[in-house]
């Protein structure tokens, strides 16, 4: 049988993104198990959904390291003991250190919620409707040094209507998230992404 990949993945509350791996990867739907789920705020809701799984959670508290290197070496160290391949962003909201994207170089994903390069960084729904666009959507890229600037595997498109208000905007786009992650970590695992500069191959 061949084998899975291992992935991460790193919360820092809800999970809903989570939440749709799990299934997704209940329903065969992605080759992939889940080694670990590691979130960086202790109440996070999203290590309940992972403990309902069986999946294998921890908690690690940025406020007991001297430095962000420190506290990232910690986790480095937990998903390297896991033998982890892949390692997710799901609402995840630190910003990786360089030290931390060159441990695990295009093998750290995103899930951001708007087409980027617009809308980069937090509350991107509200600035999509502040701005005026009429079509937002979703991204999924590498991550790399900077902030929500890495390399694009996927986008989809979600339409911003007259009457949207962030909330509104933000369950739609969120809908669609849920699709794309999951697609995007099963192109990964089929080994189907290639990486060339900024440009994200789709291997057929
Ligand atoms: C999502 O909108 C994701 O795109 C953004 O943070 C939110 C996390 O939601 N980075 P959840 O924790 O997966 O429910």
């Amino acid at each position: 049988m061949k084998k899975k990949l291992r992935i991460a993945v790193l919360i820092s509350g809800r999970g809903s993104n989570l939440q749709a791996i799990i299934d997704s990867i209940e329903k065969e739907e992605i080759e992939a198990e889940i080694a670990i789920v590691i979130s960086n705020k202790a109440d996070a809701s999203g290590l309940v959904r992972a403990e309902k799984h069986g999946l294998k959670t921890l908690f690690v508290d940025p406020e007991r390291f001297a430095t962000r290197e420190k506290y990232e070496g910690e986790i480095a160290a937990n998903l390297k003991k896991e033998g982890v391949e892949l390692v997710c962003l799901a609402g995840y909201m630190l910003l990786v250190t360089p030290y931390f994207v060159n441990q695990f170089r295009n093998r750290i994903i995103n899930i951001h919620p708007a087409l980027l390069p617009s809308f980069p960084g937090v509350g991107s729904q509200k600035k999509a409707i502040n701005y005026g666009v009429k079509i937002s959507g979703v991204t999924v890229h590498f991550v790399d040094e900077g902030c929500d600037t890495g390399p694009i595997i996927l986008q989809e498109p979600v339409k911003v209507y007259d009457d949207d208000t962030e909330e509104t905007l933000t369950g739609r786009i969120l809908e669609k998230e849920h699709q794309v992650y999951s697609k995007a970590i099963s192109l990964f695992a089929q080994g189907k992404l290639q990486v060339e500069g900024r440009r994200v191959r789709i291997l057929p």
